[in-house]
């Protein structure tokens, strides 16, 4: 089942519970915390993610591009997240963390940069609950999404289905009606999508007609019939 999380990057950070509402059905909110060191952008931080966990039902998809996630992210699961994922390239102890995150109660996510590849990390993956594969530098919203990224997804499914996990896998960056069934097709099943949904006129509308795109792509594909 595809889930699509609409990121509130491209939303009114003035207006963040109506934004929510907005786009109320969707599966998550993703919500990307950037520290303005990992990434060149900054964002916002645990006071906000309390307020927005305290102003609407759906549940928070944290994505953090911040450096020493490992001091950062269990807060991230006191202050209301259902998830929380961390970047591999700036976590010191990843096994460590990924167990601090479930053990408090979230889903545990690692992220990997366009440049970062998944096979160092193939050991890893039993701790986790989900994969992020981002198909555009992170930082920014609205950027071109990176097609040489479907091998990577393709190569992540694979492992998933070797170890025969319930791994969910997530891509980040330039997912759109024009991009997402590549993306399902190669192996993803959670969708984040922040330019396709709130620059859409109606965005709940945006989000059940990306669901709708990425389940007939999905189920078309050729991992997801090995099920
Ligand atoms: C980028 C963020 C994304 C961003 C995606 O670093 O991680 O979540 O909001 O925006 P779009 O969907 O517009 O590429
Ligand atoms: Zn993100």
């Amino acid at each position: 089942m595809a889930q699509i999380n609409p990121s509130i990057l491209s939303a009114d950070f003035a207006r963040l519970a109506e934004e929510a509402e907005a786009v109320r059905g969707a599966d998550w909110l993703h919500v990307d915390v950037m520290d303005n060191h990992f990434v060149p952008n900054l964002t916002l931080g645990v006071p906000v993610v309390e307020s927005l966990a305290r102003a609407t039902d759906t549940p928070l998809d944290l994505h953090l591009m911040i450096e020493d996630p490992d001091r950062w992210a269990p807060q991230y699961v006191e202050a209301g997240a259902g998830s929380v994922t961390f970047h591999v390239e700036a976590a010191a102890a990843p096994v460590r963390l990924a167990r601090e995150i479930r053990a408090k109660g979230a889903r545990a996510s690692m992220a990997l940069k366009p440049g970062t590849p998944i096979e160092p990390y193939e050991d890893l993956l039993p701790e986790l609950d989900m994969v992020l594969i981002m198909t555009v530098e992170p930082g920014f919203g609205g950027q071109a999404f990176l097609d040489i990224m479907l091998p990577k997804i393709r190569r992540t499914r694979e492992l998933i289905a070797k170890y025969d996990l319930d791994l969910w896998l997530q891509v980040d960056g330039g997912v759109a009606a024009s991009t997402i069934e590549r993306c399902a097709e190669a192996g993803a099943d959670v969708f984040v999508a922040g330019s396709a949904v709130y620059g859409a006129e109606d965005p709940a509308e945006a989000v059940r007609a990306l669901r709708a795109q990425a389940e007939r792509a999905t189920a078309g594909a050729s991992w997801a019939c090995r099920h």
